[in-house]
């Protein structure tokens, strides 16, 4: 794994997408600072100076694109629940990949696919992770949140985070690529939070309410709604 430090960068998803060309395949780009992070469904993911990882893999596996690839933010979510679990916290994912500690979110992803001609160019999948936050720091979100310092009541090494993070991102990804969800959908599912229990699930601008049975072998939430009828869904945010 290769990787790129920036001191600087508006977001390291859209520094990885301009300079595509360029970086080569199994890079991690990671930035000190981003004046312009963005989180899913178009929202601001806050920097602060110095403290937190801001980082984006540079995947090109394929020319094609593969319904694999779009399982690799649950490979990452498992991924950095592991490294959690080396820290010895009890992390859980929120499906499809918010990690969260004592129901609170720790790291947050954002793939991206660039496709130029019906050509896969590249997948960029950003990942931000709160390591060294104060307490005021994580008042300001805007959702229950940690950081991983407050956890554990000790600064975090951030090149140490960064180590275990790509080794364990390195040590499956050929295999995932290869065999798909599948191969990680019983560690996945151990760390799932919400199985057997009651949920709502925002997917555009349909709400979908029941009970999450199980993940299926393809990544998807298996959710029976209130006349037992079955709903499949490979992507929303449970509310
Ligand atoms: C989420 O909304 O949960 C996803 C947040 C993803 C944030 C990371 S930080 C590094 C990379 N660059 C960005 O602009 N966003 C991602």
């Amino acid at each position: 794994m290769e990787l790129l430090y920036l001191e600087t960068v508006d977001s390291t998803n859209k520094y990885a997408k301009e300079n595509l060309a360029n970086i080569k395949d199994k890079t991690l780009i990671y930035a000190n600072y981003q004046t312009a992070g963005r989180g899913r469904l178009n929202r601001k993911w806050n920097s602060n100076f110095g403290k937190n990882l801001y980082a984006s893999f540079v995947l090109k596996p394929s020319k094609e694109l593969k319904e694999v690839y779009s399982n690799l933010t649950q490979y990452l979510s498992l991924v950095l629940a592991e490294v959690f679990e080396e820290y010895q916290l009890i992390p859980t994912i929120k499906w499809p990949n918010d990690v969260r500690i004592n129901g609170k979110k720790i790291s947050g992803i954002l793939a991206e696919s660039i496709i130029e001609r019906g050509e896969l160019k590249g997948i960029v999948l950003g990942f931000g992770v709160n390591l060294n936050c104060s307490q005021e720091d994580i008042d300001k979100i805007d959702q229950p949140a940690t950081s991983l310092n407050l956890e554990i009541n000790k600064k975090i090494d951030r090149d140490i985070f960064i180590k275990k993070v790509t080794e364990k991102f390195c040590l499956r990804y050929n295999k995932f690529i290869e065999e798909g969800f599948l191969l990680i959908r019983e560690d996945y599912k151990k760390r799932a939070e919400f199985l057997n229990s009651s949920i709502k699930i925002r997917i555009f601008d349909k709400e979908i309410s029941g009970i999450a049975k199980d993940i299926t072998e393809s990544g998807a939430i298996k959710l029976v709604d209130e006349n037992n009828i079955e709903h499949v869904l490979l992507i929303g945010d449970i509310l």
